[in-house]
């Protein structure tokens, strides 16, 4: 099911919205676009926002988390620099919560392993890791996301396709739940898909901070530039937005496009015969613009590390008094108070 940005709108009181990210690197500019952007829009509606750096969540396809602590402050760095607003929102970190993961052991308790191991998501995601056993966390981790959901009630939940799954499970929990302790404490959340289109990365394949192929928020206009100037194009020189035939080209022309607020066929249309060369300059040009006062906002933020601390120590806090309530709702109906 759907929930449309006109019903937000009509009554964003009625919404909370609860999504996150792995804190494994830097955000780039298909986080940005993809659903950074939307969540700020969201909050400028007037819909509550929590913000969950899943922590955990990281150790599911590695042994150990690189830094976890420093990474952790600069998705809040990245965050607060695409324009979130830390009064308003709620970011905090998993590992902090632990109400947040008590959860997880009545939720494991409603699923099966066959459907752990039916997970479409997670079964791509085992494909890709780059070890040689599975984890028992990298099965659970769907139930563990149902818990950094439910945790808050959140029932609107923006995502990518590829964590649909995952919000499936999230909301049979939340049916099962109830129906088990005849109680109505959870929500069933719905997914908010977001419509910007897919940008690819510098080599045509998926934009990924672990491939080197994305450009980072935070980076300069220098190396803005080179990225762009080395992304992968072709060799017909009339410019023209065809994302089946020219991926590469259309991407860029996307890229630019999103910059700066036109579609992209009409900037296709603009660059007509100029080539790969011109479609570089002027996607460049479009993007350091676009990027100039959200990259001065980052740098000012990026001096003050106690502030970013602070932040997610605040978030940490109110997830926790949040957390607590719910584990007490949810063991006064199990019966375990
Ligand atoms: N699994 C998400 C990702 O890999 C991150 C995430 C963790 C998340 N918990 C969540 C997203 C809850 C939405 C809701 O990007």
């Amino acid at each position: 099911m759907q929930t449309s940005t006109v019903q937000i709108q009509q009554d964003p009181a009625r919404y909370r919205v609860l999504t996150g990210d792995r804190p494994t690197g830097p955000l780039h500019l298909g986080h940005y676009f993809g659903t950074l952007q939307n969540r700020v829009c969201l909050q400028q509606l007037g819909v509550e926002l929590f913000l969950v750096i899943a922590d955990y969540q990281v150790l599911t396809d590695r042994d150990t988390a690189d830094r976890p602590a420093e990474r952790a402050e600069d998705l809040v760095l990245d965050y607060l620099a695409a324009g979130v607003d830390p009064e308003r929102a709620t970011i905090f970190t998993h590992s902090a919560v632990p109400a947040l993961n008590q959860l997880l052991l009545p939720f494991l308790s409603l699923v099966s392993v066959a459907e752990l191991q039916r997970n479409p998501t997670v079964k791509d995601e085992i494909a890709h890791s780059q070890q040689n056993s599975v984890s028992g966390l990298m099965f659970t981790y769907p139930v563990h996301q149902a818990a950094d959901i439910l945790f808050c009630k959140a029932n609107l939940v923006p995502v990518g396709q590829d964590q649909l799954p995952h919000l499936e499970t999230t909301r049979t929990i939340a049916r099962r739940f109830n129906d088990r302790y005849a109680t109505t404490v959870f929500p069933t959340p719905e997914a908010l898909l977001s419509d910007a289109p897919l940008l690819l990365g510098t080599d045509g394949g998926k934009m990924s901070k672990s491939r080197g192929n994305a450009i980072a928020l935070g980076a300069d206009t220098d190396q803005t530039a080179q990225m762009i100037r080395g992304a992968k194009t072709d060799t017909e020189r009339r410019i023209s937005y065809d994302p089946e035939q020219r991926p590469e080209v259309s991407s860029l022309l996307l890229l630019g496009a999103l910059c700066e607020g036109l579609q992209p066929q009409d900037v296709a249309e603009e660059i007509g015969d100029g080539g790969s060369a011109t479609l570089k300059r002027r996607v460049t040009e479009a993007v350091n613009e676009y990027l100039r006062p959200i990259r001065a906002r980052r740098a000012e933020l990026a001096a003050d590390r106690a502030h970013l601390r602070a932040v997610l120590r605040a978030g940490n806090e109110r997830a926790n008094a949040v957390a607590d309530v719910t584990l007490a709702e949810v063991r006064e109906v199990m019966g375990m108070r």
